[in-house]
């Protein structure tokens, strides 16, 4: 399942080498090899066209997503939030990659593989956090949050969450859980970065994925209403498509306009 988090670096490590790249990722490239998806030569092509398309679409809503959640978190520490919890981190290198205000804690949570594969990767590279970095190694599925308040997390001040390509893997009842156990982890002023998967995504491309590629696995779609959803769950949020923010970043995707078409729902929040 983790392996997922390697084919996400190998998309960053490719943008982190394009000339007017959205952000730049130095350690991608190095997860990207170590998990066996080196960046120099080309991804298999696949000769079925509608996972061809899936492939492009998934690789652009990763870099557009990467860009939004980047400027979120800046965003998020400008206001004084000095705590960070990447939810299902996989290879994520803000940590590393960003600039953090002094007295910034960062909270990684996955698994315990990912994380292990990460850390080895991380010391062969010498990488050192620019921040306070914490792993917690647990299922979201289990007491997530006693781990991370055992971890040094602490509720009562305002924290800001990631769940970036995360959510579309967790069955309906499981994203239900995790919000509300988010929320009741969340001083007001805290912030959230959601990716969602939108709506008609699974049966567009899930049901026809190769057996094993990412998108095999996907189960969750966003709701009609992503908005009012998390009103119902105490946040103020907004959402934008990848087609607008893309357009707002000058990398306008070049796909005709179909509303559900690209994977992907961007969500800021802010906690009432
Ligand atoms: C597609 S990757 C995205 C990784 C990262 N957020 C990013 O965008 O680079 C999904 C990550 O979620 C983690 N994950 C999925 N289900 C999980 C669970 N039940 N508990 C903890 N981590 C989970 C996986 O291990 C994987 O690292």
């Amino acid at each position: 399942m983790w392996a997922t988090a390697v084919g996400v670096a190998r998309v960053r490590a490719r943008e982190t080498e394009r000339e007017n790249a959205l952000f730049r990722d130095p350690l991608a490239r190095a997860f990207a090899t170590a998990g066996g998806l080196g960046t120099s030569s080309p991804p298999p092509q696949p000769g079925d066209e509608v996972e061809r398309r899936r492939r492009l679409g998934v690789a652009t809503s990763i870099v557009i997503r990467t860009k939004f959640l980047d400027d979120l978190l800046r965003q998020a520490a400008a206001s004084g939030i000095r705590q960070v919890v990447l939810l299902g981190a996989g290879m994520d290198s803000r940590a590393f990659r960003l600039d953090w205000p002094e007295g910034t804690r960062l909270f990684e949570v996955d698994t315990a593989e990912p994380l292990e594969f990460k850390a080895s990767v991380l010391r062969r590279e010498r990488a050192e956090a620019r921040c306070e970095r914490i792993t917690v190694a647990v299922d979201l599925r289990e007491d997530w949050p006693g781990a991370l308040i055992a971890a040094g997390h602490d509720p009562a001040a305002p924290t800001v969450w990631i769940a970036e390509g995360l959510l579309i893997y967790l069955s309906e009842d499981a994203v239900e859980l995790l919000l509300a156990r988010i929320s009741a982890q969340s001083a007001p002023g805290s912030r959230m970065g959601l990716t969602l998967g939108s709506r008609g995504v699974i049966e567009r491309f899930g049901t026809r994925a190769e057996p094993g590629s990412a998108a095999s696995m996907w189960v969750w779609e966003m709701p009609d209403d992503p908005v009012a959803w998390l009103a119902g769950h105490g946040w103020e949020a907004s959402s934008h498509t990848l087609r607008e923010r893309a357009a707002a970043y000058g990398r306008p995707l070049t796909t005709t306009p179909q509303p559900e078409e690209q994977p992907g729902g961007l969500i800021s929040a802010v906690r009432r």
